[in-house]
């Protein structure tokens, strides 16, 4: 552990406020489609100094799992669309692709999961490949001995759901549930989680005069209220999590766990992309990361935490669409930052807490105040920072630092 987590430990210690003590992650998509990037090894260098643990690609090129070899990260890996119509229908496709792909790295690669696809319900062609395609893939991990390390999944789009606001009305589109159901029966199964890309930018876009940029953004907001039960979201992205949440409890899958396989906000667009820009990315990616890595869980699921994986890790220049689609990155390609945001518990606890928000710190998100400092055993466990705290900010506070400093003093020398 880290002294400057114990310093925020020990202001905790000096606080009052009961929360959930549990941890998200934050991983990033590492896409490359562009012919401008690092090699793989220096992007696993990049990686570990940055912090991040888990990142997810869109291939399972040898490359790119040989680097990640020893790295301690764990990776998702993607089984690409064109090739789930073979994989749902020749088990013996599927044992060869775990042969050549996953078989010469795993496990001193950490593949952590296979992605069957991406957002296949976009193009209806594949839909019905999805579920036997997962079923023959799990069926050769399971002959590997693999079954239990390596889960199974597939990132669907949120344009799966319908009725998303509010968030308790949210259900999955009814023309899906041929393969929804199915789907959700594997994840159940084989103790896979759903994952889900959810891009609040998309819908602020659109809707630009009905939502709240700061609400987009995670910043202090008045909050939006779920009529049907009172919840009062302080965040598009909380919302649009539980709106997941509140359609897996209409079909009778809560147990099953989600995962934001993508999420991101764009450092440039058209002009007509309302909301893309450099500040506003900077914002959305930093004070999500902080909620993910400090805030628990949603109101419909209060004692889950949150994985997210950012998207992306680099701008690529070789993706189609509008500019925002060229500008996802954390990264330019040569490795600087498009902007600064800490990205692991370790940078956040060196920015450090913001000071608590002016104003009401009334009805919150459940577990939006900061709980980094729960890590330490017991002690922590069930004190939080003082109130008025309801969203993390991104902007670094000078808060905090010099008190705790001090209370560090004094625990050493009282010992
Ligand atoms: C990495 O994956 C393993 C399972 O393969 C999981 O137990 C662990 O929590 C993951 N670690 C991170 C940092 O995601
Ligand atoms: C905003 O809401 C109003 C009223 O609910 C609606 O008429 C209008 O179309 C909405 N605007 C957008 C951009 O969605
Ligand atoms: C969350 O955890 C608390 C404490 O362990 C428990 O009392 C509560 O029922 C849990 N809530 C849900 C929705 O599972």
């Amino acid at each position: 552990m880290s002294i400057l987590k114990f310093i925020v430990c020990l202001l905790c210690l000096f606080s009052f406020r009961t929360v959930s003590c549990d941890f998200g992650s934050i991983g990033v998509n590492y896409g490359r489609v562009a012919d401008n990037l690092p090699d793989p090894s220096k992007v696993v260098q990049l990686l570990k100094s940055n912090g991040i643990t888990r990142v997810k690609i869109f291939d399972a090129h040898p490359s790119v799992l040989s680097a990640f070899v020893d790295s301690g990260i764990n990776v998702t890996v993607t089984m690409p669309n064109q090739l789930l119509s073979s994989a749902a229908t020749d088990l013996s496709f599927t044992d060869s692709w775990l042969k050549a792909r996953i078989v010469p790295f795993f496990p001193r690669t950490r593949i952590e999961a296979i992605a069957m696809g991406n957002e296949v319900f976009m193009d209806s062609q594949n839909t019905p490949y999805l579920v036997p395609a997962m079923q023959n893939m799990f069926a050769s991990l399971l002959k590997l001995g693999f079954a239990h390390d390596i889960k199974i999944s597939s990132p669907i789009a949120f344009s799966a759901f319908e009725n998303t606001y509010p968030p308790s009305s949210a259900s999955f589109k009814s023309d899906l549930k041929p393969v929804i159901e199915p789907m959700l029966d594997f994840l159940q199964q084989s103790g896979s989680y759903l994952m889900v890309n959810i891009y609040p930018f998309f819908a602020y876009e659109a809707n630009k005069d009905n939502i709240s940029l700061d609400y987009a953004l995670l910043r202090p907001n008045q909050g939006v209220k779920d009529p049907a039960n009172g919840n009062v979201y302080q965040s598009l992205f909380v919302a649009q999590l539980d709106a997941v949440f509140a359609a897996l409890d209409k079909m009778y899958y809560d147990d099953i766990k989600v995962v934001v396989s993508e999420t991101g906000w764009p450092s440039a667009g058209e002009d007509t992309e309302y909301g893309a820009g450099p500040e506003n990315a900077a914002l959305y990616n930093g004070n999500l990361v902080r909620r993910v890595l400090t805030g628990g869980g949603t109101h419909l699921r209060p004692n889950h935490t949150l994985n997210v994986f950012l998207f992306a890790l680099f701008n690529e220049n070789q993706k189609n669409g509008p500019i925002s689609e060229r500008n996802y990155g954390l990264f330019y390609p040569n490795q600087q930052k498009v902007y600064d945001i800490p990205l692991s518990l370790d940078a956040l606890n060196i920015a450090v807490p913001s000071p608590p928000n002016k104003g009401t710190g009334s009805s919150v998100d459940k577990g939006a105040e900061p709980s980094w400092m729960c890590e330490i055993a017991g002690q922590c466990k069930h004190h939080m920072q003082s109130s008025g705290s309801n969203q993390p900010r991104v902007s670094p506070g000078k808060f905090g630092v010099l008190p705790c400093s001090l209370l560090l003093l004094y625990f050493l020398i009282g010992m």
